[in-house]
């Protein structure tokens, strides 16, 4: 069978109180939208409708990356209108899965069950039970206990009202049947719109049977309609990961206090501290300790590296063993080799640092080449930039580097080489010989302390 899905996400938001569209707020650092058009994707690659309106530039925009088939729905008439709109797009035998832009954390099993279920010439609703259904369509079964129809909340008589079976919004069906029912529709109700679930009344009419599948987890099709919403959406989708993680060997110390905003690997006998958040890219290696208030993000960290508390690492690669901070900043371009040391508060742009060498305190290093086993001291500051261009510092192998030095770059300090504390080089220090600039200390012998 071929696949059309259908995403509605026409809809302003209204109870969001944002300039944003809903679909363009984030769950996992990713839009709404685009958890759902993943979802959709993974079902129908190349058949993947999203129905737009208010703000639907600016939807698009966003996610003009995704192939997908943008179709404006000029006015909000209800779900079924915007269906509606499609619906000239999709061959007949397609059957078709439509989905409501709002539930990001919907399984693709649960979408493969409720497929697999509803074969030809039925139609298939996904449904949950909520404690609390308020607001939501109700699904209404007969004596046989086979569904019959969807009533929305403000249709709804108090004993409806009653009933928790709610209706997800996800619902398939064949397109050539509702191409010949959704013209049909009446919006007769008390939002005076069309509404997509009166064709389950319908099918039921016709004998056409309809299948109604539970979704596994309820957080699965939680819409999200207020920000009080969305981050309790955000909170079900990490807690999961960090359940992921600790089933595969990694210890989080609070998966409460654990965000993941991307694609996320971390290795066997990890340990991982709380209020760490991973985004974008990243790799962890085996046995790595992870401190505190961490933010990892396009990093790839090798095996047996120690994070202390309050590091940035972000577009960088970690070799084996590293150990970095407390409160250290590492930035983009930055590449160390195995057991090289980032104290505290250093801030390292750019820069290849290979095996064993240490900036331990203090730091700003930029545009830098630094060989083996080399220590740069406390307070040593490269100074890359001079306004306009940026150039390049290189430190060769074994050389050590004074305290509170600054290396005017472009410049080399040699294999081996000494720099005595203080010093500022602007000129190539040669290996094996200790280069010093001298400042004469000077005691003021008159001097009188201020007086007020
Ligand atoms: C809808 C369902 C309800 C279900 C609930 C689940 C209908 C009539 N009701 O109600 O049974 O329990 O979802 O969340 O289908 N949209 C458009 N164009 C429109 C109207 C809506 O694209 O003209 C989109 C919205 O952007 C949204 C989705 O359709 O993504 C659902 O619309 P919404 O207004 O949120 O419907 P609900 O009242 O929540
Ligand atoms: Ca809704």
């Amino acid at each position: 069978m071929e696949y059309s899905v259908i995403i509605l996400a026409a809809g302003q938001g209204k109870r969001m109180y944002s300039a944003l569209p809903k679909v363009l707020h984030k769950i996992a650092g990713k839009p709404i939208l685009a958890h759902m058009i993943s979802a959709a994707k993974a079902i129908a690659k190349d058949n993947v409708y999203v129905v737009y309106g208010h703000g639907g530039e600016q939807v698009r925009e966003q996610l003009q990356a995704e192939k997908v088939h943008w179709v404006l729905q000029e006015e909000l008439l209800g779900t079924g209108h915007a269906v509606l709109q499609v619906l000239p797009l999709i061959p007949d035998d397609h059957q078709i899965l439509t989905l409501v832009g709002d539930c990001p954390l919907i399984k693709q099993q649960t979408l493969q069950n409720v497929l697999k279920q509803t074969c030809n010439n039925s139609i298939g609703v996904v449904t949950a039970d909520f404690p609390n259904p308020h607001g939501l369509g109700r699904i209404i079964r007969d004596a046989e206990n086979n569904v019959t129809n969807i009533v929305e909340e403000r249709d709804a008589t108090a004993e409806q009202q009653k009933i928790c079976e709610i209706n997800s919004g996800i619902i398939t069906a064949p397109a050539k049947l509702l191409k010949e029912w959704l013209p049909q529709l009446k919006n007769h109700n008390a939002q005076e719109e069309y509404y997509l679930t009166d064709i389950i009344a319908m099918a039921a009419a016709n004998q056409h049977p309809i299948h109604a599948v539970k979704a596994q987890k309820h957080y699965e099709v939680h819409g999200i309609n207020t920000r009080k919403q969305l981050a309790e959406l955000e909170r079900f989708y990490q807690l999961e990961q960090a359940e992921n993680f600790m089933l595969q060997g990694v210890t989080l110390a609070d998966p409460n206090r654990f965000d993941v905003r991307g694609d996320v690997e971390i290795g066997q006998d990890t340990e991982v501290d709380i209020n760490v958040i991973f985004s974008g890219k990243v790799r962890v290696g085996k046995n790595c300790r992870i401190g505190p208030n961490c933010e990892l993000k396009d990093v790839s960290i090798a095996d047996n590296v120690e994070i202390k508390a309050n590091c940035i690492l972000d577009d960088a690669i970690i070799g084996n063993a590293c150990v970095i901070g407390p409160y250290a900043r590492v930035r983009p371009g930055t590449e160390l080799a195995d057991e090289v040391k980032l104290g505290n508060f250093v801030e390292i742009k750019k820069t290849r640092i290979a095996e064993k060498s240490k900036v331990p305190h203090l730091s700003y290093i930029g545009d830098a080449i630094i060989g083996r086993e080399v220590n740069v001291g406390a307070g040593t500051i490269t100074c890359n930039y001079d306004g306009v261009n940026k150039r390049q510092t290189i430190i060769e192998d074994g050389a050590f580097i004074g305290s509170d030095t600054q290396l005017i770059a472009p410049v080399t300090i040699g294999k081996n080489a000494y720099i005595g504390s203080g010093a500022t080089i602007s000129k190539d220090a040669p290996a094996d010989k200790l280069t010093i600039c001298k400042k004469q200390q000077v005691v003021v012998e008159d001097w009188q302390p201020p007086k007020k």
